[in-house]
């Protein structure tokens, strides 16, 4: 099904309704809103005035002074009514809570796996599982390891090594798969390494990296039959495993039919195991998981739980977040609300894209990603394009997105004082999940079209202070001025 559009607001799904039954096609937020969170207005003066206070770093602002924030779609979104009611059901006991068997049986069905694993969010996760089977000299292959995966890998001395499809390195490339894996690139790499060195196989659905991008079934048939091949297990981090389940049941041939539930668990029933941030596709606003067959493995990693989360019926985790996970992993497969969430997110794509904003395509599952070098098409990679458009977008309309470019990867050469700079200088506009109505994004829209129309006059920004690692969250930046 394409999505198209019936007048300036509206998004219809282009289904064949020849009945002589009219319907009203229009794709609204599947809820009311029972609770609300004021915004605060500011003016531009005083968001000028603000980011210069925070070093032009928003990470540094207050979410207060922030209309629309759209820094991460992780751990931002709304619960519901239901999830609030388990919060109330929480059972707080230390071992053995009720909340855990709950908690359990929520992910056994979806995942299939024996062993459960709480966690408190995605990267405790990961941690845990590289402690139990990740060595110096490894290699994990995979889609495109997340920032905190890659980082957990390569403190346990392994390469984290990104075999996507070509197409995912093009911006522009219209794939309906494009966080698919190179499947001849991996059957080489594991011919190469094999598994006394390649520990396990990670795919990540969706692909964040490059942009919320699905992965198809049949391309995770086919990792999974080289994995079986080389007697390598395959992982799925699966933080936006609806999103994916949901562009399958769109975009691939044979899927149509078929519940998000069923392409999930057809999904899962493809893995050894699983790790995931339920701070995303489990509408928490903290908690994750792992969910293996493997008991050896499962022990290794109920035993290090132990040390630095907590016991294996809370894994770092309040009774009541057990709940709320477990209410929001069914709700999550809910088809009105996919339909509505994919897209939300193409709405936001489109638009912009009709009125010249450069955007990357195929639109992703949660976030929409802005090609900042061709947006600020004046200012060279020094004066860092992308951080720059986050801040004019900031002072403009009070809206936060996140860079991910040129001062995320961009490295000095210590010894020339040159700079490499990343392939693309993006901004994300991620969606929390649920919070936002349709008139926020109209906002959102309408102020990047607004700072495009005049984006030769957004000034360029210099690193005051550079941390050596994870620059963004902390660095300061002063007006480059010429
Ligand atoms: N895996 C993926 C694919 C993620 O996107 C994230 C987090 C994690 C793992 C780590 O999970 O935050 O619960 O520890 N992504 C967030 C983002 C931070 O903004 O994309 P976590």
């Amino acid at each position: 099904m394409i999505w198209i559009e019936l007048g300036p607001a509206r998004l219809v799904p282009r289904c064949a309704t020849h009945s002589t039954v009219a319907v009203v096609k229009t794709i609204i937020e599947p809820f009311r809103i029972k609770v609300v969170e004021p915004l605060r207005m500011t003016s531009v003066e005083t968001r000028q005035r603000l980011i210069r206070e925070a070093d032009y770093n928003p990470f540094r602002l207050r979410a207060e002074h922030v209309l629309i924030d759209l820094l991460t779609d992780s751990g931002t979104g709304a619960m519901s009514s239901e999830q609030w009611a388990g919060v109330m059901r929480g059972d707080e006991s230390y071992a053995g809570a009720r909340s855990f068997f709950r908690f359990e049986a929520a992910v056994r069905d979806l995942f299939g796996h024996r062993h459960v694993v709480p966690t408190h969010q995605g990267r405790a996760s990961e941690r845990l599982l590289c402690h139990a089977v990740v060595r110096p000299g490894h290699v994990v292959p995979g889609n495109g390891h997340f920032d905190t995966t890659r980082a957990n890998l390569e403190a346990s001395g392994a390469t984290a090594l990104d075999l996507p499809i070509p197409e995912a390195r093009d911006p522009g490339a219209p794939h309906p798969f494009k966080g698919n894996v190179d499947v001849d690139a991996l059957e080489q790499c594991l011919r190469r390494h094999g598994p006394a060195r390649v520990p396990f196989v990670l795919v990540t659905i969706t692909s964040n990296v490059v942009g919320g991008q699905p992965v198809s079934l049949e391309n995770l048939r086919a990792v999974r039959a080289v994995c079986d091949h080389h007697g390598v297990p395959l992982w799925l981090d699966a933080a936006r495993f609806a999103e994916n389940a949901w562009f399958v049941k769109m975009r691939e041939p044979g899927w149509a039919d078929r519940t998000p539930r069923e392409i999930a668990r057809a999904t899962f029933a493809l893995c050894h195991g699983a790790l995931m941030s339920m701070k995303k596709d489990a509408f928490g606003n903290i908690g994750g998981l792992l969910s293996l067959d493997d008991d050896a493995w499962a022990e290794r990693i109920r035993t290090a739980l132990i040390l630095t989360e907590g016991f294996p019926t809370y894994g770092g985790l309040a009774g009541r977040d057990l709940e709320a996970l477990a209410v929001g992993l069914d709700e999550v497969l809910e088809e009105d609300y996919l339909r509505y969430r994919i897209a939300s997110t193409a709405y936001v794509g489109r638009h912009l894209k009709d009125a010249g904003v450069p955007v990357l395509e195929p639109f992703g599952g949660h976030a929409v990603y802005v090609d900042a070098r061709r947006f600020c098409d004046h200012l060279p990679d020094e004066r860092l394009p992308g951080w720059s458009l986050c801040v004019a977008l900031y002072e403009h309309a009070g809206i936060r997105a996140c860079e991910i470019g040129n001062v995320m990867f961009g490295r000095p050469d210590p010894d020339t004082g040159s700079w490499t700079w990343p392939a693309l200088d993006l901004v994300r506009l991620a969606f929390p999940r649920r919070v936002y109505t349709q008139a926020h994004m109209d906002y959102v829209i309408e102020a990047l079209v607004e700072l495009h129309a005049r984006r030769h006059a957004i000034p360029g920004l210099r690193f005051v202070h550079r941390p050596e690692t994870l620059p963004h969250f902390t660095a300061r930046f002063a007006p480059a001025h010429g």
